[in-house]
C-alpha cells in the first residue's frame, strides 16, 4: 500500500472527496441470488448440500436460509470465492468467514442474517439516512440495503485515507472483502492486545475519525472492538451502522464513538477526553504537508507495536 507513514500504517487520502450525501442508490429488489433459490437447479441443490455439510457451517446451516446459500453460491460463480473456510466470529447480526478468493488471496465473508437481526437497532441508525426512504419496516430489504451500505462506506473510507479492508463484492445479505490478517494468524482487536505505543495508536485512531468525518461519515459504533491491527497495521472495520454527517443524531453518534475511543486510551494511561477528541475530528484538517511532518514526528517517538495477550480466539 502506498504512502505509509510510522507506526500502525497511517495511509494517505487518494482523493479529497466532497463532503455530502451523494450515494449510489440502494437498490434492495430481489436479485439474482433470490432466482436462484426460487430455481433450485440441481448445480445449486448440489452446492447447497456440500455447504450445509461441511465441517464449519454446520451449525449455522439452521440459520442460513436458501437465499443466503444462493448468495454464497453467486459469488462463487462470479468467482469472488473460491473455498470456504472456518469461522472468524459469530456476531449479533452477522457471522464472519474465512475463505480463499482467487489466487489463493484470503478473505473474511460477512453473512448478515435476515431473520434474527436487531431491527430496532438498526432503525436508530436508518432513520434521517435519505437512502432509507420507502424502505419501511420490511426486515430483508433493511439488512440488504445495510449490507450494500457496508459496501458503499468501505468504499468510501478507504478513499478517504482510512484503513479498511478492501471492499471485493456484496451478494444479497453477504459482503465478501479482504481479510485482514491470515487464517493461522488473525488479526487482533485493539481490546485483545498490549498497546505498547497508546500515543501513536491514538494518534492514527484520532486521524482517521477525522478523514472518516471530513468525508462525510461518522463510524457510529467505533470502540477497542471495531479497531483491529495486524502487523502494526490498524484497520477500522464494522462500518455497516455508518451515518452521514448529515443525519439527525450525528452529534450524538459522534460523541459516543470519542467517548468509547478516548475512555479506552485513558485506560492505556494517555490523558484524553471524549471532548478533545470530538474537538480534533471536527476541526478542518490543517495543511497536508504540515500534517504530514507532525505525524511523522510524532510516530517517531515511540518504540515496539503491540504484542497479542490471548490465543483464546474469537468468542
Ligand atoms: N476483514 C476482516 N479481516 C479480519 N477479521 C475480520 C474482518 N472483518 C471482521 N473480522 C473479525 O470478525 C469480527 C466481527 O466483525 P464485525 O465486522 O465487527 O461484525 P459484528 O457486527 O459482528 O461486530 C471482528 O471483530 C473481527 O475479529
Ligand atoms: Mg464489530
Amino acid at each position: 500500500m502506498s504512502g505509509e507513514r510510522g507506526e500502525f500504517g497511517l495511509t494517505d487520502p487518494e482523493e479529497s472527496d466532497v463532503p455530502g450525501d451523494e450515494w449510489e442508490e440502494l437498490d434492495v429488489s430481489d436479485d439474482e441470488a433470490d432466482r436462484i433459490a426460487r430455481r433450485q437447479d440441481h448445480a445449486f441443490n448440489q452446492f447447497r448440500e456440500r455447504i450445509k455439510n461441511t465441517e464449519q457451517f454446520k451449525v449455522e446451516a439452521a440459520v442460513f436460509d436458501d437465499a443466503t446459500l444462493a448468495a454464497l453460491y453467486k459469488l462463487v460463480q462470479d468467482g469472488h470465492i473460491a473455498a470456504f473456510g472456518g469461522p472468524v466470529s459469530t456476531g449479533k447480526e452477522a457471522n464472519v468467514y474465512e475463505a480463499l478468493g482467487d489466487d489463493d488471496h484470503e478473505l473474511a465473508v460477512k453473512v448478515y442474517r435476515i431473520n434474527t437481526s436487531n431491527f430496532r437497532q438498526m432503525r436508530d441508525y436508518l432513520e434521517g439516512d435519505p437512502r432509507f426512504e420507502g424502505i419501511g419496516g420490511d426486515k430483508k430489504a433493511v439488512v440488504l440495503a445495510w449490507v450494500r451500505k457496508e459496501f458503499a462506506t468501505l468504499r468510501r473510507a478507504k478513499r478517504a485515507g482510512v484503513r479498511v479492508p478492501e471492499p471485493i463484492a456484496v451478494q444479497r445479505n453477504v459482503l465478501v472483502m479482504d481479510l485482514v490478517g491470515h487464517a493461522d494468524d488473525r488479526a487482533r482487536r485493539l481490546a485483545e492486545v498490549t498497546v505498547e505505543n497508546p500515543e501513536t495508536a491514538y494518534e492514527v485512531v484520532r486521524e482517521y475519525m477525522r478523514r472518516l468525518y471530513s468525508a462525510g461519515l461518522i463510524h457510529g459504533d467505533l470502540s477497542e472492538y471495531n479497531l483491529i491491527i495486524h502487523e502494526g497495521e490498524l484497520f477500522v472495520i464494522d462500518l455497516g451502522q455508518a451515518i452521514t454527517v448529515h443525519h439527525p443524531n450525528a452529534d450524538d453518534f459522534l460523541d459516543r464513538d470519542c467517548r468509547n475511543v478516548a475512555s479506552f486510551f485513558s485506560r492505556q494511561g494517555l490523558d484524553v477526553t471524549g471532548d478533545d477528541l470530538h474537538e480534533y475530528v471536527t476541526r478542518p484538517e490543517p495543511e497536508p504537508s504540515a500534517d504530514a511532518e507532525s505525524v511523522e514526528a510524532e510516530s517517531t517517538h515511540s518504540a515496539g507495536s503491540t504484542t497479542g495477550t490471548d490465543a483464546t480466539g474469537e468468542e
